[in-house]
């Protein structure tokens, strides 16, 4: 099983940008379009816009839709 949504992407090829992989630099911020998700860590340091989140910390809770622009 993924430990997080960064991890599930890498595993099915669906290309992140990323860095710190810990909710730090913000790097593999993407659109959440539809869909909750939850940070594995709690509240992530890196800003985030709304309707953005981090994959590399976070797991769905429910389907998702994502979008990187
Ligand atoms: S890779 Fe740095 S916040 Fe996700």
């Amino acid at each position: 099983m993924y430990k997080t949504t960064l991890e599930y992407f890498e595993a099915n090829d669906i290309e992140i940008h990323y860095h710190c992989r810990d909710g730090f630099c913000g790097a593999c911020r993407c659109n959440l379009v539809e869909g909750d998700i939850e940070y594995v860590n709690g509240e992530p340091l890196a800003f985030i816009r709304d309707g953005e989140f981090l994959p590399c910390c976070s797991v769905p809770k429910s389907d998702i839709i994502v979008t990187t622009d």
